[in-house]
């Protein structure tokens, strides 16, 4: 797709990180929302929702992240992207240390790093225009665009392949795939080099997600961006992540390059992850023993499980998972992993053998039906991508005639002009119930919401 050219107008302000630089660095990273009950509101425990993150995200790359509802992946963008303040740890931009920069302090950042909303349909605000919600982040940082707001407005939207026409349009008046991209449009209005995307595709119909996929990893290629997209499975991530995180419970458990990932991966969790999605490919449908489904729920990160915190859920586990937090460590090239009993890979703790009584009620095979249901799925999205990576220059104008523009109420979100909100007002809520969960989270359970 040809992509019209930036205006320098929206130029960052900080020297630019070569390709496969470091650009952000994450070190101990923590967030513990504090639960806090009675009339003196005494603190009597807290959600460990992000419970120590080291990684890094290079220049020019994708990292994925994923993991199950409630692992505390929205809280680790909004970390990253400092719209929460974290309990500890570091976060390093470009060699600096924004861990605790105040308004004034974040100020020249917010240009550099945007954050894209999971549910198109509340976090667009739905009295205003889209060109009034795009040029929000012009005006929210005294940006004054060479040609004009209006110009660059337009531009943007031939950028994510709309109509520019459709400038004073609402957002009801756009499909949930088009509204998605007005989302997109508005997070590269400034010219970022970060794009945090918190399940960008999540709440759209499965073929338009491949089209926004594919989108977005157009304009990392024209734009040179680097992104974290997060997703709740690996059939999204899989065809863009240079590499992939996999979370569990507030923590990464495997980091790996992409491919390894795929062919070999070493967590158990990661392994019940993948087997979820099942690819399309003959050799792994008759690998039968590859098909797991894990038995019960991601465990409270209020009082996550000692030791290893999969070792309630996982096949594998022994008396020193229970006992023993296993570290993150390199065991191959490009693939950090927290086992004692990896998969793919010689065993960390091989004098412990005996299983725990419940490991073997873990874990149990997938119906075929379920398979089969799940298979449908991935592939429609994988043909899709494949499809489209093809033949590019047809892609957005497909999109903005294809998707129907079937109305809809969009709430008033917070989110709306997230990406520019001071710090402080990014939704830490520091007296929250557990039971709260971040804004953008109401589609996590529910189906996509469909389409034409
Ligand atoms: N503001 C908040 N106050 C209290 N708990 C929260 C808040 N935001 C998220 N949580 C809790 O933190 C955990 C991780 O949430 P989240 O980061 O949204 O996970 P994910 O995005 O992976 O679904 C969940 O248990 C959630 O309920
Ligand atoms: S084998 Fe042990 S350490 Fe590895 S994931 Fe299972 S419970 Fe955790
Ligand atoms: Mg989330």
């Amino acid at each position: 797709m040809a992509i019209p050219a930036q205006s320098s107008g929206a130029a960052t302000l900080t020297k630019d990180a070569a390709p496969g630089e470091t650009l952000l660095k994450v070190t101990g990273l923590q967030k513990h929302f504090p639960i806090k009950k009675g009339l003196l509101q005494r603190q009597v425990g807290a959600v460990r929702a992000v419970d120590g993150l080291d990684f890094e995200v290079r220049a020019g790359e994708t990292l994925g992240v994923v993991g199950e509802s409630g692992c505390g992946k929205s809280t680790m963008g909004r970390l990253i992207t400092r719209l929460l303040e974290p309990t500890a740890g570091k976060v390093e931009f470009e060699g600096k240390d924004i861990t605790h920069l105040g308004v004034g302090g974040m100020r020249p950042l917010r240009r550099d790093v945007q954050m894209i909303f999971q549910d198109p349909y509340s976090s667009l605000n739905p009295r205003h225009t889209i060109g009034t919600i795009i040029s929000a982040p012009f005006k929210l940082q005294g940006v004054e665009p060479e040609g004009g707001v209006k110009k660059e407005v337009q531009r943007l939207l031939s950028v994510v392949g709309l109509n520019p026409e459709h400038y004073n349009r609402y957002p009801h008046e756009f499909s949930g795939g088009q509204r998605q991209r007005i989302g997109i449009a508005r997070a590269l209005a400034l010219n970022p080099k970060l794009v945090v995307a918190d399940e960008p595709v999540s709440a759209l119909d499965v073929s338009i997600q491949a089209q926004v996929v594919n989108l977005l990893d157009d304009l990392q290629q024209e734009l040179g961006l680097t992104y974290v997209i997060i997703a709740h499975d690996l059939s999204v991530v899989r065809h863009v992540s240079d590499r992939i995180a996999v979370m569990y419970l507030g923590k990464i458990v495997e980091l790996a390059d992409r491919d390894l990932l795929y062919k070999t991966p070493m967590h158990p969790y990661t392994k019940a992850l993948m087997s979820a999605v099942p690819i399309p490919d003959p050799a792994r449908k008759s690998a039968k023993s590859e098909r797991i489904l894990l038995k019960g729920d991601v465990p409270s990160p209020i009082s996550p499980p000692s030791g290893c915190r999969f070792h309630t859920r996982c096949w594998k586990a022994t008396e020193i998972c229970k006992t023993t937090e296993p570290p993150l460590k390199e065991l191959r090239p490009g693939q950090q992993v927290a086992c004692h009993h990896p998969e793919n890979f010689a065993d960390q703790a091989p004098q412990d053998v005996v299983l725990l009584s419940d490991a073997k009620e873990a874990a149990e095979l997938v119906s075929e039906e379920a398979l089969a249901e799940s298979a449908e799925t991935s592939a429609a999205l994988a043909a899709q991508v494949e499809a489209e990576s093809e033949p590019e220059s047809e892609r957005a104008e497909d999109a903005a005639d294809g998707e129907g523009g079937e109305g809809g109420e969009g709430g008033d979100k917070s989110a709306a002009e997230g990406g520019d909100k001071p710090a402080a007002e990014g939704g830490d809520k520091p007296a929250a119930e557990p039971a709260a969960k971040g804004t953008d989270d109401g589609a996590d359970e529910e189906p996509p919401a469909k389409e034409k």
